[in-house]
């Protein structure tokens, strides 16, 4: 065994300050559909941690990515997402293309000198790979395939994420830091204990429920009970972008959590399905996940509490069963201490 991070790192705002510059700020994120935005005119709010982004894709066909703050005074421009031609700030009504330059400004003509070509959209990068757009706060940004490495190859063996299509988006939030919710997605150690229907369903023992760390992304491999030929991967891409594949027809669900203060975590999953799988066997899968999405709520802010106390300097990690909360934590360390 060895130890795990100091429990203060779960609660410092001083900690989730560099953990948002070193980290969050240099992570693709998943921003939503690439459906949403396939169509000219067409937009998508995204959002890398605290900074609000945008994807557009304007009449000329090229998708963008930009901040989305208004270059006015800062309010926020858009979410959501949608079909239109131009975004109009709800303050003052400055109004800017979909290639992010700016149209119109309200009175701007009785200013001395108002030079609307230097007020155009912050850029951001955006990158596609199958049905999935991904945004970057940085116009610079590395690419998305360094991020990703071997993950679509590892993706491909088990499902073809190109015969996808989006059905739905969960939102949750949890009293816990955000590096408590990650954990707990990292190891299938506590599923016997903790996940009852899921752990009927999928063989959670230690040999058949496979850990592998990588360098930007951790994954989980498994299968059903009694059924080595029905697969199912769970990856983490560091620092909080999940992917879910269940064991069964085509399915995948793919998300971010992000950080909201050092004692509060929010994220949300997209679920995309085969054309061709069963109504019902979504709503079964759907309703599993939702199941052990409650289990692990109440798993993680009670790991929260405990933590927040103070009571203890640190605790344990099973350098088996929770290897990958190990790689998990060392990536960290590195990235807030390096
Ligand atoms: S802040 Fe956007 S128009 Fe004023
Ligand atoms: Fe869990």
């Amino acid at each position: 065994v060895t130890h795990t991070l100091p429990y203060r790192w779960y609660t410092d705002p001083e900690i989730l300050l560099r953990e948002q510059e070193r980290v969050f700020a240099r992570a693709w994120q998943y921003a939503g559909p690439a459906a949403d935005v396939a169509e000219p005119g067409s937009y998508l709010a995204a959002r890398s941690a605290d900074v609000p982004l945008v994807v557009t894709r304007a009449r000329d066909g090229v998708l963008r990515a930009f901040v989305n703050v208004c270059r006015h005074r800062g309010h926020v421009l858009t979410d959501g997402r949608g079909q239109r031609d131009t975004i109009q700030c709800p303050y003052h009504a400055w109004t800017y293309e979909l290639d992010g330059s700016l149209r119109t400004a309200p009175r701007s003509e009785r200013e001395q000198s108002f030079e609307p070509d230097g007020l155009g959209l912050v850029p951001a990068s955006v990158a596609v790979w199958g049905p999935f757009v991904f945004v970057h706060r940085d116009a610079a940004a590395p690419t998305l395939d360094e991020t990703l490495g071997e993950l679509p190859a590892i993706l491909g063996r088990i499902v073809d994420v190109d015969r996808l299509r989006f059905h739905s988006r969960a939102e949750y939030a949890l009293s816990a830091n955000w590096k408590i919710a990650v954990e707990n997605f990292l190891e299938c150690y506590h599923c016997s204990v903790a996940h009852r229907s899921f752990s009927a369903q999928v063989d959670v023992q230690a040999d058949a429920y496979v850990l592998e760390p990588h360098a930007t992304f951790a994954s989980q491999h498994c299968h059903t009970r009694g059924d080595p030929s029905s697969q199912g991967q769970f990856h983490l891409v560091y620092p909080g972008l999940k992917l879910n594949v269940y064991p069964g027809p085509a399915n995948l669900s793919i998300g971010p959590v992000f950080p909201d203060g050092p004692e509060r975590t929010t994220g949300l999953l997209d679920y995309f399905f085969g054309d061709d799988v069963e109504a019902a066997w979504i709503e079964e899968l759907l309703e599993l996940d939702a199941e052990v999405g409650r289990e692990d709520t109440a798993l993680v802010e009670s790991v929260h509490r405990g933590v927040r106390s103070g009571a203890l300097p640190d605790g344990r990690l099973l350098l088996e069963s929770e290897r990958l909360i190990h790689e998990f934590q060392r990536w960290v360390e590195r990235a807030v201490t390096g």
